[in-house]
């Protein structure tokens, strides 16, 4: 629920519980009473203030209703006990039946994140997508969402889709604060939906699948607002994931070459994001190195939850090996003295490295990250949103007044590859009815609705993954599917014609 009120020549707005639904912002309203007034010509052409602290105001997480265990995943699939629950640190898998598909994942979010902020539906002037979930080569999923923004009569929304893996939602957030940013902004709101159904064909890689949907309010005064300047990226041609096969959901996956290339893209985008902000420190005369204890939380895209330990493990060992003369003998360097020298290239196979550390940097990853896994943990890997996912789930496992102040870094990687580590800077102001206290509490309940789901075998869950093959790009198709089992509030997939339109409806709320 959201207030908009001015302060000065600025316009102010904030999120607020219980309050009137959100109006055009000041400086947009101001814009069409300056077309019908000359005096007003005058104040169009003054400069208005870079809008501040552009960032996240709101964020909405929609994940199946359903879910398979993966320790019975691990008996049904013959391998080992513990390789998905400890080997990966997986301990369950969202899945939709075939009557969920990326329009659908996309419609509830974006629905939900509207009905529970009490946003009207003209106040949103941009709507990105990242999704890696193709079913139409050129009917962007922004175009579907549309339908949701009909009965307002606003059809100025700008922004389409983003496609390269599990990267698309970030490049979407980067875009909606660049246009909140730009000439071309008129003073409303941005969204930004993520959402993905990550399925892999029957062997090693199944068990890191998920599927899920993110929405986020994107705007200035924001409770979460990116910091200006310290990005760092990567990007470079890689075949570590790919989806060239158009008539599968699967991706071609080289499982270990993506670990790697993942790890790589870290140490590179951290070596970026340091020296940015570093230098950002020299010009304020701070001279310091950045390094992990700078960040109070650090949220990674999670393939699997083992993998985020070991990468905290790994920006840990960037900062060892950057450091002039760390101390070996005591504290968080002790006993790593023989990894002295060594260079990042050659250690991303290196279990001695890896395990080194892991443990070293045990108790950071708890408190930095830890928290941040119960998503992903618990629905797998949702692609796209994988890495909002996890900035939900730290949201919904601290207090406002814990979060208050904090830098938190998140690393977003997307096959073949693009990656950025970027940072939010956490609001001042943790009183109750704050932006940062409604944002926080609008998450509270994740952890009941994930325990709301519906656990089903291994067997039923193997069924649905071959019924989902068989009718994927079907015709003159009704999907299977028990609609009693979704969510109440979550749209479904109910026809798609003889020309591939698909129909939609939503389960009441
Ligand atoms: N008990 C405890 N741990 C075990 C057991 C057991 N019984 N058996 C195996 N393990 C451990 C292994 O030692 C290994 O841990 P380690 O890497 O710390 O040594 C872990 O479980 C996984 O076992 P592997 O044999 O390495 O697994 P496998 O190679 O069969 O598959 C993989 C893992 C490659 C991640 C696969 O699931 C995959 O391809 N997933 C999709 C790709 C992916 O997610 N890539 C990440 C970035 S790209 C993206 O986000 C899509």
């Amino acid at each position: 629920m959201f207030r908009l009120f001015a302060r000065g020549r600025q316009a102010k707005r904030v999120l607020q519980p219980q309050a009137r639904p959100l109006q055009p912002a000041p400086r947009m309203a101001a814009r069409q009473r300056a077309s019908s007034s000359a005096a007003s010509v005058e104040q169009l052409s003054q400069p208005e203030p870079w809008p501040r602290d552009v960032g996240i105001l709101a964020l909405e997480v929609y994940f199946p209703s359903r879910y398979v265990e993966q320790a019975e995943l691990e008996r049904y699939d013959g391998v080992e006990a513990g390789k998905y629950t400890l080997g990966l640190g997986q301990k369950q898998m969202g899945f939709c039946a075939a009557h969920e598909d990326i329009n659908s994942l996309c419609l509830t979010v974006a629905q939900r994140l509207v009905e529970r902020s009490r946003l009207s539906w003209d106040a949103i002037g941009r709507l990105e997508v990242g999704t890696e979930t193709i079913i139409d080569k050129s009917k962007a999923v922004k175009t579907v969402l549309m339908q949701l923004f009909q009965a307002s009569g606003n059809t100025d929304v700008e922004g389409i889709d983003t496609t390269n893996a599990c990267y698309g939602g970030t490049a979407s957030l980067f875009n909606s604060a660049a246009w909140v940013e730009s000439s071309a902004w008129d003073g409303r709101y941005a969204m930004v939906v993520c959402g993905d159904i990550a399925v892999y064909a029957t062997g090693n890689a199944r068990p890191t699948g998920g599927a899920g949907a993110v929405a986020m309010l994107v705007g200035p005064n924001a409770p979460l607002a990116l910091e200006r300047g310290v990005r760092g990226t990567h990007m470079e041609h890689a075949y570590d994931f790919y989806k060239p096969d158009l008539a599968s959901e699967y991706p071609v996956v080289d499982g270990k070459l993506s670990i790697q290339c993942y790890l790589r893209a870290l140490d590179q985008c951290y070596a970026v994001y340091r020296r940015k902000i570093q230098r950002q420190w020299q010009n304020v005369g701070v001279d310091k190195p950045f390094t992990l204890d700078d960040f109070q939380f650090l949220v990674f895209h999670t393939p699997f939850c083992k993998l985020v330990q070991k990468s905290v493990g790994r920006v840990l060992l960037n900062d060892f090996l950057a450091a002039p003369s760390p101390d070996t003998q005591h504290g968080l360097y002790q006993g790593l003295q023989a990894f002295r020298g060594l260079k990042l290239e050659d250690t991303y196979s290196d279990k001695e490295v890896e395990k080194a550390f892991q443990k070293a940097s045990l108790e950071m990853f708890n408190q930095k990250t830890k928290p941040s896994l119960l998503l992903a943990a618990r629905n797998g890997n949702m692609y796209t949103p994988s890495v909002y996912g996890c900035l939900a789930s730290l949201l919904a496992q601290h207090s406002a007044q814990q979060l208050a102040g904090s830098r938190i870094g998140a690393f977003s990687y997307g096959s073949g590859l693009a990656a950025s580590l970027f940072s939010l800077r956490v609001s001042q102001d943790a009183a109750p009815g704050s932006p940062l206290d409604t944002l926080v509490s609008s998450l509270s309940d994740l952890q009941t609705r994930l325990d709301a789901r519906k656990r089903v075998p291994p067997e039923e869950f193997a069924g649905i993954m071959k019924q989902r093959e068989e009718s994927h790009h079907l015709v003159n198709h009704t999907p299977a599917g028990s609609r009693e089992d979704l969510f109440p509030g979550t749209w479904y997939l109910e026809q798609v014609d003889d020309k591939h339109r698909r129909q939609y409806a939503r389960r009441p709320l």
